[in-house]
């Protein structure tokens, strides 16, 4: 028996008000309300105002993250930030959202892993709470996708939206246990998923940004077998890794990248009825490293989870990075 177990005493989560439906996008691209529904099963996903970036909507699900933890921002040890879109390239959006918070002791920094961002964090941040090193600690995904969505590419125009998630981790009080956590990656297939220019190999200039590399760029169909398989294999060697099955299992949260991938990866839970596997991908669309924390933050606020229930999280992004994790109630 391990003498720490890191565990999220709370979570928050923060989507901006404006919506943009199925029929706005058909104003702006040639598609249509029913290709959108029945590629990716998107019906609605939500985009944040000119003047809020991912900072604005990290700390905002910060502080629900916070308050449902019932501890303050001064008691963090270290804030991590995933994000695709940070305000800037640097200073972190972690040391952004820790001056919003006046989290004066924290360490700050971000970390990259694209849609699998939110499970990487909570690897770490288990770690760290299990080496000892510290004691609270606050996990961020904050995502403004429309500021890199080419609104002139409709086979990528009508997946993305804007996020945020969060939760507090701690060795102490009451929550939802960090039981095991499965990552990979395959930097082989880097070119898979890609935002072109605006880092050190392409930096921005006239060309770039006439030539619209910096948008996301993205083979569909290659991502959509990618995203598929592993899933499902980090699924199953999660469960492996933690002597479970999908008996044990009581809800699957799937990064909400197209219901077609979640259907796919529901087919192999035998067990799992629909209604378990837990969805906002018809309302907030692909919010990459925030999809699974807004999901989970969703599920806990709506099904209070009963002693001894388990949730399976798994995401697939850019690198390519996958996952899963089990939390246990
Ligand atoms: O978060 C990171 C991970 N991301 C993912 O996992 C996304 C994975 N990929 C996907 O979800 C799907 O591949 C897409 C939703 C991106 C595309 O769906 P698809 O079923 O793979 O469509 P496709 O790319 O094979 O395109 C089929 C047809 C094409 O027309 P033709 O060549 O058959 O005439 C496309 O041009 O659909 C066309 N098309 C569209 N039509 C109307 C592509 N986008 C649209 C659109 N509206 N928005």
């Amino acid at each position: 028996m391990k003498s720490r177990q890191a565990k999220i005493i709370g979570t928050g989560s923060y989507l901006p008000e404006k919506v943009l439906t199925n029929s706005d996008l058909e104003k702006i691209v040639d598609t249509s309300d029913e290709w959108i529904t029945t590629r990716t099963g998107m019906k609605e996903r939500r985009i944040a105002q000119a003047d809020e970036f991912a900072s604005h909507m990290g700390t905002k699900a910060a502080l629900r993250a916070l308050e449902s933890a019932k501890i303050s921002a001064s008691e963090i040890d270290f804030i991590l930030v995933a994000s695709l879109t940070p305000d800037y390239v640097f200073p972190s959006t972690a040391c952004l959202i820790q001056s919003a918070l006046g989290a004066k002791k924290a360490a700050s920094a971000d970390v990259q892993a694209a849609c699998t961002g939110y499970l990487y964090l909570l690897s770490m941040a288990k770690a760290f709470i299990e080496s000892g090193q510290y004691k609270n600690i606050l996990v961020i995904a904050a995502e403004k996708l429309s500021v890199i969505t080419n609104y002139k590419d409709r086979s990528t125009c009508v997946l993305f939206g804007d996020g945020a998630a969060a939760c507090v981790i701690s060795a102490e009080g009451k929550g939802l246990a960090i039981e095991n956590i499965q990552l990979g990656a395959d930097g082989d297939l880097a070119e898979l998923i890609v935002m072109p220019a605006g880092g050190s190999r392409k930096p921005a200039s006239a060309e770039t940004v006439a030539n619209c590399e910096h948008f996301i760029k993205m083979a569909g169909n290659e991502v959509f077998k990618q995203a598929v398989r592993r899933m499902e294999a980090a699924c199953k060697d999660c469960l492996e890794g933690a002597r479970l099955t999908e008996n044990d299992i009581s809800w699957l949260i799937p990064h909400q990248a197209n219901s077609r991938i979640i259907d796919a990866i529901a087919k192999r839970f035998e067990h799992l009825p629909s209604e378990r596997i837990f969805k906002t991908v018809q309302k907030y669309g692909n919010t990459s490293a925030s999809s699974i924390g807004i999901a989970l933050d969703e599920l806990l606020r709506t099904h209070p989870l009963k002693s001894g229930e388990k949730i399976l999280l798994t995401a697939f992004g850019a690198g390519l990075t996958w996952g899963a994790g089990i939390l246990g109630g």
